[in-house]
């Protein structure tokens, strides 16, 4: 059983140095006041005064396993006692198993898996891939997208974010997603999506 306990002075101090040396990212920093967590469990995290929140949002859509799953920490524990870090040019028993295991879900014959540090890092790096295979420039993204705060990975981002970077990675194409939810166009159904696609154009 977790213990949600009251702890006032790591709190204030978590504000102050957080305040004083925390860049978080894409916000004004002045008008921020990030909450302090203490701590996480399964679908639930608290703060320092004992409060308890359902995350819904599983973070940023990364903890869909559940805070604190004890298969994951024992996992990281495991490992972190066995081999920190090793370089990409050596192999590893679980690098090799984990792209094994991706490769037998992925779909096709898609058979190889090259790891990244992150989402940014791996679009950057699905970019340059696309380009040398094919050869060619263009490449497509929706407006109504986030896809990383590297140079390249904003570049492909629709959304105001991306602004501040232009002029960015050139030959990046922006289209408005065939959403009836929400639509670009006003669609109220998927024909009328399909019309405004039309009249939009290739
Ligand atoms: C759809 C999508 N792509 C890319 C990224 C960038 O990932 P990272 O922050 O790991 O670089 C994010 C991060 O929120 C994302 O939501």
């Amino acid at each position: 059983m977790v213990r949600h306990f009251v702890d006032m002075e790591t709190e204030e101090r978590v504000r102050r140095d957080d305040r004083a040396h925390v860049f978080h990212s894409w916000s004004a920093q002045g008008k921020i006041n990030p909450l302090p967590v203490a701590g996480a469990q399964g679908c639930e995290f608290w703060d320092y005064e004992g409060k308890r929140y359902l995350d819904f949002a599983s973070q940023l859509v990364y903890t869909n396993l559940g805070h604190q799953h004890p298969k994951v920490v024992a996992a990281i524990k495991e490992q972190a006692d066995r081999l920190c870090v090793i370089q990409p040019a050596f192999a590893n028993d679980r690098t090799a198993e984990l792209a094994r295991l991706i490769a037998e879900l992925a779909p096709g014959d898609l058979e190889m898996v090259f790891f990244t540090n992150g989402g940014a890092e791996a679009n950057e790096n699905a970019m340059r891939l696309a380009r040398m295979y094919t050869g060619r420039h263009k490449i497509l993204a929706a407006y109504r997208s986030y896809h990383g705060a590297t140079h390249g990975a904003i570049s492909l981002t629709g959304d105001p974010r991306r602004w501040a970077s232009e002029p960015a990675v050139s030959g990046v194409v922006h289209f408005c997603g065939p959403y009836p939810y929400r639509s670009s166009f006003h669609a109220k159904d998927e024909a009328e999506v399909d019309h405004g696609e039309r009249c939009a154009g290739p």
